[in-house]
């Protein structure tokens, strides 16, 4: 850790307490000119320090900035590696990167702007920077879960955060679209590295992208589509870093309690498609129906309009609603 982040890391531990310079200066075995150094510096960066003389530091407000000290210190289980990135080309490709480089238990790498964001079906995420939060998390595959699972609870792992952080109850659009009041507001792209020898899928990556607040240079062939968690006209209650360290927990606590936890009942609770007229393309045919049910891998049963049940593992369907569909 550089001073600057020792220092910001003890203000965290020590939130709503003014610390003398003396204590900083001793604890972390810093002199006190690089403790005012690094005060100054974070307080250059957006955060807030009152400093009182003869008395000591406070921090006061933390900017959305992502932080790799901050989000540490809000993890309830520490990872091996969690890089936090100003810009990168997509965070699933780093994360591939890192893991052909050496072996990754947890991993989590997180980026402010992505120039080569990716989505599922060969699409690409628009990560513009400093609204969104583009992280990938690293699993490595010891209990032989299906990619398919994964999805399946990092969508109610993604659901669940913003439903504790916030008062808004986003729904899950089968497969893994989040949605807030009618519009995708997170996008997730799961990937499995395959051990070549066994045959067997290695290591995870979960690639979660979320629009947090309104950007003004969406393209405009999204913009129909994309809605985000806050709009312009509401000041975000939540940072990201909180929001990245809530998902991370929710779900590493769904991957270690895959036996045990109903993490699919929790999912079709959100899937709002259940119960609506779908369609999607099967080997290049149109094909209409009702989504019935979610079975118990994650896939999609639907009645098609000739009364045969069909279940989708994985594609993507729309949503018939009269001529408008989502
Ligand atoms: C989709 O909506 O089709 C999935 C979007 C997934 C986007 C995330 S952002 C972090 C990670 N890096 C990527 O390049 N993609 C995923």
């Amino acid at each position: 850790m550089t001073t600057r982040e020792k220092v910001l890391d003890y203000l965290i531990q020590h939130k709503g307490i003014v610390v003398s310079g003396q204590e900083l200066a001793d604890q972390l075995s810093i002199s006190r000119t690089s403790i005012w150094k690094a005060i100054k510096a974070l307080q250059i960066e957006g955060y807030q320090i009152e400093a009182t003389t003869n008395k000591g530091y406070l921090l006061t407000y933390e900017p959305d900035i992502l932080s790799k000290t901050v989000l540490y210190s809000l993890l309830n289980e520490k990872p091996e590696i969690l890089e936090v990135h100003s810009q990168v080309g997509s965070t699933n490709d780093e994360a591939k990167k890192l893991i052909n480089e050496k072996s990754v238990n947890k991993g989590i790498l997180l980026a402010e702007e992505q120039t080569k964001g990716r989505g599922r079906l060969g699409r690409q995420f628009y990560s513009p920077s400093q609204t969104g939060l583009y992280m990938s998390l690293i699993y490595k595959n010891n209990q032989q879960a299906d990619a398919a699972s994964i999805t399946t609870a990092a969508a109610v792992a993604v659901c669940k955060a913003i439903e504790t952080l916030t008062h808004n109850q986003p729904a899950i659009k089968w497969v893994n679209d989040i949605f807030l009041d009618g519009h995708k507001i997170c996008g997730i792209l799961t990937e499995g590295v395959i051990n070549f020898e066994t045959g067997t899928i290695d290591s995870i990556i979960v690639g979660i992208g979320i629009n947090v607040k309104e950007s003004n240079t969406v393209p405009k062939e999204f913009r129909s589509i994309i809605g985000s968690l806050y709009s312009n006209e509401e000041t975000a209650s939540i940072t990201r870093n909180q929001l990245a360290a809530e998902i991370i927990n929710q779900l590493d606590y769904i991957y270690q309690n895959l036996d045990s936890i109903d993490y699919l009942e929790e999912y079709r609770k959100r899937c709002f498609v259940l119960g609506q007229p779908v369609s999607f393309t099967d080997k290049q045919q149109d094909m209409h129906g009702v989504a019935r049910s979610i079975d118990d891998e994650g896939g999609l049963v639907v009645e098609l309009d000739d009364g045969e049940m069909k279940t989708l593992r994985y594609g993507e369907i729309s949503i018939r609603l009269g001529s408008k569909e989502k």
